[in-house]
Protein backbone atom coordinates (compact mmCIF):
# COMPACT_ATOMS: atom_id res chain seq x y z
CA UNK A 1 0.00 0.00 0.00
CA UNK A 2 1.75 3.39 -1.61
CA UNK A 3 0.46 6.90 1.55
CA UNK A 4 0.82 9.53 -1.07
CA UNK A 5 1.61 12.49 0.80
CA UNK A 6 0.60 15.94 -0.38
CA UNK A 7 0.02 19.66 1.05
CA UNK A 8 0.70 22.34 -1.71
CA UNK A 9 -0.42 23.43 -5.01
CA UNK A 10 2.35 22.21 -6.75
CA UNK A 11 2.27 18.39 -4.97
CA UNK A 12 -1.32 18.36 -6.39
CA UNK A 13 -0.93 18.92 -9.30
CA UNK A 14 2.42 16.78 -9.73
CA UNK A 15 1.33 14.10 -7.44
CA UNK A 16 -1.94 13.74 -10.21
CA UNK A 17 -0.42 11.38 -12.74
CA UNK A 18 0.86 9.02 -9.96
CA UNK A 19 -2.65 8.98 -8.46
CA UNK A 20 -3.98 8.26 -11.71
CA UNK A 21 -1.28 5.77 -12.32
CA UNK A 22 -2.24 3.62 -9.24
CA UNK A 23 -5.63 4.18 -10.00
CA UNK A 24 -5.02 2.72 -13.98
CA UNK A 25 -3.13 -0.45 -12.70
CA UNK A 26 -5.27 -0.96 -9.23
CA UNK A 27 -2.24 -0.13 -7.07
CA UNK A 28 -3.39 0.17 -3.28
CA UNK A 29 -3.39 3.67 -1.83
CA UNK A 30 -4.49 6.44 0.02
CA UNK A 31 -3.85 9.79 -0.35
CA UNK A 32 -2.95 12.44 2.94
CA UNK A 33 -3.37 16.13 2.34
CA UNK A 34 -1.74 18.12 5.02
CA UNK A 35 -3.82 20.72 4.51
CA UNK A 36 -0.13 23.37 4.13
CA UNK A 37 -2.43 25.09 1.49
CA UNK A 38 -6.22 25.18 2.03
CA UNK A 39 -7.35 28.43 0.43
CA UNK A 40 -9.96 27.39 -2.62
CA UNK A 41 -7.58 28.43 -5.30
CA UNK A 42 -4.88 27.14 -4.07
CA UNK A 43 -6.33 23.42 -3.27
CA UNK A 44 -9.62 22.48 -3.98
CA UNK A 45 -9.74 24.31 -7.61
CA UNK A 46 -6.78 21.11 -8.47
CA UNK A 47 -8.51 18.02 -7.07
CA UNK A 48 -11.92 19.72 -9.20
CA UNK A 49 -9.55 20.65 -12.31
CA UNK A 50 -7.64 16.91 -12.44
CA UNK A 51 -11.20 14.80 -11.25
CA UNK A 52 -8.76 13.50 -8.23
CA UNK A 53 -10.17 11.43 -5.94
CA UNK A 54 -10.72 13.06 -2.06
CA UNK A 55 -7.65 12.54 0.38
CA UNK A 56 -9.07 10.17 3.02
CA UNK A 57 -6.79 12.34 5.32
CA UNK A 58 -6.55 16.23 6.09
CA UNK A 59 -4.57 17.51 8.81
CA UNK A 60 -5.81 20.88 8.37
CA UNK A 61 -2.54 22.08 9.49
CA UNK A 62 -2.81 25.67 7.46
CA UNK A 63 0.24 28.51 7.81
CA UNK A 64 2.68 29.21 10.37
CA UNK A 65 6.24 29.43 10.98
CA UNK A 66 8.50 26.69 9.61
CA UNK A 67 9.10 24.85 12.85
CA UNK A 68 5.32 25.06 13.62
CA UNK A 69 4.09 24.34 10.59
CA UNK A 70 6.68 21.52 9.56
CA UNK A 71 5.79 20.16 13.73
CA UNK A 72 2.24 20.41 13.33
CA UNK A 73 2.56 17.97 9.50
CA UNK A 74 5.24 15.77 11.75
CA UNK A 75 2.77 15.07 14.45
CA UNK A 76 -0.61 14.29 11.82
CA UNK A 77 1.57 11.88 9.59
CA UNK A 78 3.00 9.74 12.30
CA UNK A 79 -0.72 9.31 13.21
CA UNK A 80 -1.65 8.24 10.36
CA UNK A 81 1.22 6.30 9.19
CA UNK A 82 0.98 4.41 12.86
CA UNK A 83 -2.89 3.41 11.76
CA UNK A 84 -2.29 2.39 8.39
CA UNK A 85 1.13 1.15 8.15
CA UNK A 86 1.64 1.36 4.19
CA UNK A 87 4.51 -0.29 2.62
CA UNK A 88 5.50 3.39 1.06
CA UNK A 89 5.11 6.87 1.59
CA UNK A 90 5.56 8.46 -1.69
CA UNK A 91 6.16 12.44 -0.95
CA UNK A 92 7.12 14.77 -3.83
CA UNK A 93 9.55 18.25 -3.98
CA UNK A 94 10.67 20.25 -1.55
CA UNK A 95 8.22 21.89 0.79
CA UNK A 96 7.88 21.19 4.72
CA UNK A 97 5.00 18.91 4.24
CA UNK A 98 7.72 16.59 2.45
CA UNK A 99 10.61 17.12 5.37
CA UNK A 100 7.85 16.12 7.41
CA UNK A 101 6.34 13.34 5.54
CA UNK A 102 9.71 11.67 5.24
CA UNK A 103 10.75 12.14 8.47
CA UNK A 104 7.55 10.88 9.97
CA UNK A 105 8.35 7.78 8.04
CA UNK A 106 12.01 7.26 8.16
CA UNK A 107 11.63 7.28 12.22
CA UNK A 108 8.79 4.51 11.54
CA UNK A 109 10.97 2.46 9.36
CA UNK A 110 8.16 2.96 6.51
CA UNK A 111 9.98 2.95 3.30
CA UNK A 112 10.14 7.03 1.66
CA UNK A 113 10.25 7.45 -1.92
CA UNK A 114 11.04 10.89 -3.29
CA UNK A 115 9.42 12.43 -6.29
CA UNK A 116 11.82 14.88 -7.73
CA UNK A 117 15.07 14.07 -5.77
CA UNK A 118 18.48 15.10 -6.79
CA UNK A 119 17.43 18.89 -7.16
CA UNK A 120 19.96 21.17 -6.24
CA UNK A 121 19.79 25.36 -5.81
CA UNK A 122 23.15 25.14 -3.73
CA UNK A 123 21.84 27.83 -1.87
CA UNK A 124 20.99 27.07 1.29
CA UNK A 125 19.00 30.10 2.52
CA UNK A 126 16.11 28.65 0.82
CA UNK A 127 13.94 26.24 2.93
CA UNK A 128 13.45 24.06 0.34
CA UNK A 129 16.87 23.40 -0.60
CA UNK A 130 17.18 22.26 3.19
CA UNK A 131 13.87 20.48 3.07
CA UNK A 132 15.34 19.11 -0.18
CA UNK A 133 18.41 17.62 1.02
CA UNK A 134 17.24 16.40 4.04
CA UNK A 135 14.06 14.20 2.19
CA UNK A 136 16.57 12.67 -0.54
CA UNK A 137 19.10 11.49 2.82
CA UNK A 138 16.40 10.02 4.52
CA UNK A 139 14.57 8.03 1.37
CA UNK A 140 14.89 5.00 0.57
CA UNK A 141 13.57 5.13 -3.22
CA UNK A 142 15.09 8.56 -5.11
CA UNK A 143 12.75 9.21 -8.38
CA UNK A 144 15.33 11.84 -9.96
CA UNK A 145 13.73 13.80 -12.99
CA UNK A 146 16.70 13.76 -15.24
CA UNK A 147 20.51 12.50 -15.61
CA UNK A 148 21.77 15.78 -14.19
CA UNK A 149 19.65 15.20 -10.31
CA UNK A 150 21.15 11.53 -10.44
CA UNK A 151 24.47 13.04 -10.34
CA UNK A 152 23.76 15.44 -7.48
CA UNK A 153 22.99 12.43 -5.74
CA UNK A 154 25.84 10.22 -6.82
CA UNK A 155 28.05 13.41 -5.48
CA UNK A 156 26.31 13.23 -1.71
CA UNK A 157 27.35 9.77 -1.55
CA UNK A 158 23.90 8.07 -1.75
CA UNK A 159 24.15 5.00 -3.31
CA UNK A 160 23.11 4.32 -7.24
CA UNK A 161 20.59 1.57 -6.54
CA UNK A 162 18.39 3.64 -4.68
CA UNK A 163 18.36 6.15 -7.68
CA UNK A 164 16.24 5.72 -10.32
CA UNK A 165 16.00 8.17 -13.17
CA UNK A 166 12.38 8.99 -14.36
CA UNK A 167 11.60 11.61 -15.90
CA UNK A 168 9.39 14.90 -14.17
CA UNK A 169 5.68 13.77 -13.73
CA UNK A 170 5.09 17.75 -14.59
CA UNK A 171 5.67 16.23 -17.92
CA UNK A 172 2.43 13.62 -17.38
CA UNK A 173 0.63 16.49 -15.92
CA UNK A 174 1.26 18.74 -18.83
CA UNK A 175 0.82 16.34 -21.55
CA UNK A 176 -2.30 14.77 -19.70
CA UNK A 177 -4.12 18.07 -19.68
CA UNK A 178 -3.34 20.28 -22.40
CA UNK A 179 -5.68 19.08 -24.82
CA UNK A 180 -8.36 19.36 -22.14
CA UNK A 181 -7.41 22.70 -21.15
CA UNK A 182 -7.86 24.03 -24.74
CA UNK A 183 -10.99 22.29 -24.76
CA UNK A 184 -12.33 23.85 -21.33
CA UNK A 185 -9.93 26.80 -20.81
CA UNK A 186 -11.82 30.04 -21.29
CA UNK A 187 -9.74 32.19 -19.63
CA UNK A 188 -7.94 33.64 -22.59
CA UNK A 189 -11.60 35.07 -23.87
CA UNK A 190 -12.44 36.27 -20.29
CA UNK A 191 -9.29 38.53 -19.65
CA UNK A 192 -9.50 39.85 -23.72
CA UNK A 193 -6.26 37.81 -24.08
CA UNK A 194 -5.00 37.53 -27.84
CA UNK A 195 -2.28 34.67 -28.09
CA UNK A 196 1.33 36.03 -27.98
CA UNK A 197 0.41 39.16 -27.28
CA UNK A 198 0.57 39.06 -23.40
CA UNK A 199 2.96 38.68 -20.58
CA UNK A 200 2.53 35.97 -17.59
CA UNK A 201 4.06 36.73 -14.17
CA UNK A 202 4.63 34.63 -11.12
CA UNK A 203 6.40 35.08 -7.91
CA UNK A 204 6.02 33.73 -4.41
CA UNK A 205 9.28 32.55 -2.81
CA UNK A 206 9.89 33.36 0.38
CA UNK A 207 13.65 35.11 -0.08
CA UNK A 208 11.97 37.66 -2.81
CA UNK A 209 8.41 38.22 -1.38
CA UNK A 210 9.14 38.87 2.04
CA UNK A 211 11.71 41.44 1.39
CA UNK A 212 10.09 44.97 0.51
CA UNK A 213 13.49 45.46 -1.48
CA UNK A 214 13.78 42.65 -3.70
CA UNK A 215 9.57 42.74 -4.40
CA UNK A 216 9.73 46.15 -4.87
CA UNK A 217 12.61 45.40 -7.66
CA UNK A 218 10.71 42.92 -9.36
CA UNK A 219 7.15 44.73 -9.78
CA UNK A 220 9.57 48.01 -10.53
CA UNK A 221 10.64 45.37 -13.86
CA UNK A 222 7.52 43.89 -14.26
CA UNK A 223 5.92 47.70 -14.73
CA UNK A 224 9.05 48.81 -17.21
CA UNK A 225 8.16 45.54 -18.97
CA UNK A 226 4.51 46.55 -19.29
CA UNK A 227 5.46 50.04 -20.64
CA UNK A 228 8.36 49.55 -23.02
CA UNK A 229 6.53 46.43 -25.27
CA UNK A 230 2.66 47.72 -24.46
CA UNK A 231 0.84 44.69 -23.35
CA UNK A 232 -1.04 43.26 -20.83
CA UNK A 233 1.21 41.68 -17.86
CA UNK A 234 -0.98 39.49 -16.14
CA UNK A 235 0.06 38.24 -13.11
CA UNK A 236 -2.34 35.45 -11.01
CA UNK A 237 -1.03 36.68 -7.28
CA UNK A 238 -0.04 34.17 -4.59
CA UNK A 239 -1.83 34.60 -1.15
CA UNK A 240 1.99 34.90 0.32
CA UNK A 241 2.73 37.44 -2.18
CA UNK A 242 -0.44 39.39 -2.27
CA UNK A 243 -0.50 39.59 1.51
CA UNK A 244 3.35 40.99 1.16
CA UNK A 245 2.06 43.57 -1.27
CA UNK A 246 -0.40 45.23 0.99
CA UNK A 247 1.72 44.68 3.71
CA UNK A 248 4.88 46.64 2.14
CA UNK A 249 2.21 49.15 0.24
CA UNK A 250 3.74 48.69 -2.99
CA UNK A 251 1.77 50.16 -6.48
CA UNK A 252 0.99 47.73 -8.89
CA UNK A 253 -0.08 50.37 -11.54
CA UNK A 254 -0.25 49.11 -14.90
CA UNK A 255 -0.57 45.16 -13.87
CA UNK A 256 -3.21 43.12 -14.06
CA UNK A 257 -3.23 41.07 -10.73
CA UNK A 258 -5.94 38.07 -10.76
CA UNK A 259 -6.47 35.80 -8.33
CA UNK A 260 -4.30 32.28 -8.48
CA UNK A 261 -6.23 30.19 -11.50
CA UNK A 262 -6.76 26.55 -11.76
CA UNK A 263 -4.16 24.24 -13.45
CA UNK A 264 -6.53 23.99 -17.03
CA UNK A 265 -6.61 28.23 -17.22
CA UNK A 266 -3.10 28.78 -16.08
CA UNK A 267 -1.87 26.24 -18.87
CA UNK A 268 -4.03 27.94 -21.58
CA UNK A 269 -2.09 31.33 -19.79
CA UNK A 270 1.23 29.50 -19.93
CA UNK A 271 0.74 27.78 -23.34
CA UNK A 272 -0.03 31.19 -25.77
CA UNK A 273 2.29 33.84 -23.51
CA UNK A 274 4.66 35.74 -25.50
CA UNK A 275 7.15 35.22 -22.08
CA UNK A 276 6.80 34.36 -18.99
CA UNK A 277 8.89 35.74 -15.69
CA UNK A 278 8.44 34.06 -12.89
CA UNK A 279 10.73 32.96 -9.51
CA UNK A 280 8.34 29.07 -8.98
CA UNK A 281 10.12 25.94 -10.05
CA UNK A 282 7.29 24.34 -11.79
CA UNK A 283 6.59 27.32 -13.67
CA UNK A 284 9.90 26.82 -15.31
CA UNK A 285 9.74 23.64 -16.07
CA UNK A 286 5.82 23.96 -17.43
CA UNK A 287 7.08 27.09 -19.83
CA UNK A 288 10.25 25.04 -21.26
CA UNK A 289 8.18 21.75 -21.92
CA UNK A 290 5.58 24.17 -23.76
CA UNK A 291 8.28 26.00 -25.67
CA UNK A 292 7.69 29.53 -24.11
CA UNK A 293 10.74 31.56 -23.11
CA UNK A 294 11.01 32.19 -19.68
CA UNK A 295 12.70 35.03 -17.86
CA UNK A 296 13.51 33.36 -13.91
CA UNK A 297 13.71 36.53 -11.01
CA UNK A 298 16.05 34.48 -9.13
CA UNK A 299 20.14 34.17 -9.04
CA UNK A 300 20.24 30.80 -8.46
CA UNK A 301 17.88 27.61 -10.01
CA UNK A 302 17.80 24.09 -9.16
CA UNK A 303 16.45 23.50 -13.16
CA UNK A 304 19.33 24.41 -14.87
CA UNK A 305 18.59 21.59 -17.54
CA UNK A 306 15.92 24.48 -18.32
CA UNK A 307 18.56 26.87 -18.83
CA UNK A 308 21.10 24.38 -20.83
CA UNK A 309 18.41 23.83 -23.68
CA UNK A 310 18.06 27.58 -24.16
CA UNK A 311 14.80 28.31 -22.98
CA UNK A 312 15.61 29.87 -19.70
CA UNK A 313 17.42 33.10 -18.42
CA UNK A 314 18.33 33.73 -15.01
CA UNK A 315 18.12 37.01 -14.03
CA UNK A 316 17.50 37.89 -10.46
CA UNK A 317 15.52 40.70 -8.89
CA UNK A 318 16.89 43.97 -10.32
CA UNK A 319 14.98 46.19 -12.77
CA UNK A 320 17.33 46.20 -15.25
CA UNK A 321 18.33 43.09 -15.63
CA UNK A 322 14.76 41.56 -15.62
CA UNK A 323 13.91 44.55 -18.66
CA UNK A 324 17.52 42.96 -20.43
CA UNK A 325 16.95 39.21 -19.74
CA UNK A 326 13.02 39.75 -21.44
CA UNK A 327 15.04 41.35 -24.68
CA UNK A 328 17.20 38.72 -24.27
CA UNK A 329 14.46 35.90 -24.08
CA UNK A 330 12.09 37.64 -27.04
CA UNK A 331 14.88 37.16 -29.71
CA UNK A 332 13.94 34.70 -32.08
CA UNK A 333 15.60 30.98 -31.32
CA UNK A 334 14.91 27.33 -32.25
CA UNK A 335 12.90 25.33 -30.06
CA UNK A 336 14.54 23.10 -27.77
CA UNK A 337 13.90 19.48 -26.38
CA UNK A 338 12.43 19.32 -23.53
CA UNK A 339 14.67 17.57 -21.10
CA UNK A 340 12.30 16.40 -18.52
CA UNK A 341 11.07 13.04 -20.36
CA UNK A 342 8.19 11.47 -22.39
CA UNK A 343 5.35 11.97 -19.89
CA UNK A 344 5.64 8.48 -18.18
CA UNK A 345 7.48 9.28 -15.27
CA UNK A 346 4.39 8.19 -12.97
CA UNK A 347 3.77 4.82 -14.75
CA UNK A 348 7.68 3.98 -13.74
CA UNK A 349 7.16 5.77 -10.16
CA UNK A 350 4.44 3.36 -9.46
CA UNK A 351 5.75 0.27 -11.44
CA UNK A 352 9.12 0.61 -9.05
CA UNK A 353 6.65 0.59 -5.73
CA UNK A 354 4.74 -2.33 -6.86
CA UNK A 355 7.93 -4.30 -7.56
CA UNK A 356 9.23 -3.42 -3.54
CA UNK A 357 8.80 -6.33 -1.22
CA UNK A 358 5.82 -5.95 1.19
CA UNK A 359 6.79 -4.25 4.44
CA UNK A 360 7.06 -6.35 8.01
CA UNK A 361 4.28 -4.46 9.96
CA UNK A 362 5.30 -3.17 13.80
CA UNK A 363 2.96 -3.08 16.30
C1 LIG B 1 5.05 26.73 -0.10
C2 LIG B 1 6.39 26.01 -0.15
C3 LIG B 1 7.12 26.40 -1.42
C4 LIG B 1 6.26 26.16 -2.63
C5 LIG B 1 4.91 26.84 -2.47
C6 LIG B 1 3.99 26.48 -3.61
C7 LIG B 1 7.54 25.54 1.96
C8 LIG B 1 8.66 25.94 2.85
N1 LIG B 1 7.25 26.39 0.97
O1 LIG B 1 5.33 28.12 -0.05
O2 LIG B 1 8.30 25.63 -1.55
O3 LIG B 1 6.91 26.67 -3.77
O4 LIG B 1 4.30 26.41 -1.25
O5 LIG B 1 3.00 27.44 -3.81
O6 LIG B 1 6.97 24.50 2.14
N2 LIG B 1 -1.54 31.17 2.22
C9 LIG B 1 -2.89 31.34 2.01
N3 LIG B 1 -3.62 30.28 1.58
C10 LIG B 1 -3.07 29.07 1.34
C11 LIG B 1 -1.71 28.89 1.57
C12 LIG B 1 -0.94 29.96 2.00
O7 LIG B 1 -3.42 32.43 2.20
O8 LIG B 1 -3.80 28.15 0.94
C13 LIG B 1 -0.70 32.33 2.66
C14 LIG B 1 -0.61 32.45 4.16
O9 LIG B 1 -0.56 33.82 4.45
C15 LIG B 1 0.75 31.82 4.44
C16 LIG B 1 1.56 32.17 3.20
O10 LIG B 1 0.61 32.14 2.13
O11 LIG B 1 1.34 32.32 5.61
C17 LIG B 1 2.68 31.20 2.91
O12 LIG B 1 2.21 29.85 2.85
P1 LIG B 1 3.24 28.61 3.11
O13 LIG B 1 2.56 27.33 2.85
O14 LIG B 1 3.92 28.78 4.42
O15 LIG B 1 4.35 28.85 2.04
P2 LIG B 1 4.26 29.14 0.48
O16 LIG B 1 4.82 30.49 0.23
O17 LIG B 1 2.89 28.83 -0.01
N1 LIG C 1 -0.21 27.27 -11.12
C1 LIG C 1 -1.59 27.32 -11.31
N2 LIG C 1 -2.23 28.52 -11.18
C2 LIG C 1 -1.55 29.68 -10.88
C3 LIG C 1 -0.15 29.61 -10.71
C4 LIG C 1 0.50 28.39 -10.82
O1 LIG C 1 -2.21 26.29 -11.59
O2 LIG C 1 -2.20 30.72 -10.79
C5 LIG C 1 0.48 25.96 -11.21
C6 LIG C 1 1.53 25.86 -12.28
O3 LIG C 1 0.97 25.39 -13.47
C7 LIG C 1 2.54 24.88 -11.68
C8 LIG C 1 2.38 25.04 -10.18
O4 LIG C 1 1.17 25.78 -9.99
O5 LIG C 1 2.23 23.54 -12.03
C9 LIG C 1 3.54 25.76 -9.60
O6 LIG C 1 3.28 26.02 -8.26
P1 LIG C 1 4.06 27.12 -7.44
O7 LIG C 1 4.62 28.13 -8.36
O8 LIG C 1 3.13 27.58 -6.38
O9 LIG C 1 5.19 26.29 -6.69
P2 LIG C 1 6.67 25.79 -7.08
O10 LIG C 1 6.59 25.02 -8.34
O11 LIG C 1 7.55 27.00 -7.15
O12 LIG C 1 7.03 24.96 -5.90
Amino acid sequence: MIAIVLGTRPEIIKMSPVIRECERTGTDYFILHTGQHYSYEMDRAFFCDLALPEPKYNLDVGSGTHAEQTSRILTGIEHVLMKEQPDIVLVQGDTNTVLAGALAAVKLHIRVGHVEAGLRSFDRTMPEEINRVVADHISDNLFAPTETARQNLLHEGIADDKISVTGNTIVDAVFQNQDIAKKKANILDTLGLEPNGYFLVTAHRQENVDSPGNLKNIIRGICAIHEEYSQPVIFPMHPRTRKMVEQFNISLSGISVIEPTGFLDFLQMEANARLILTDSGGVQEEACILGVPCVTLRNTTERPETIAVGANMLVGTRCEQIQEGAKEQLKERNPWNNPYGDGRASVSIVRVCNSLPARIKTE
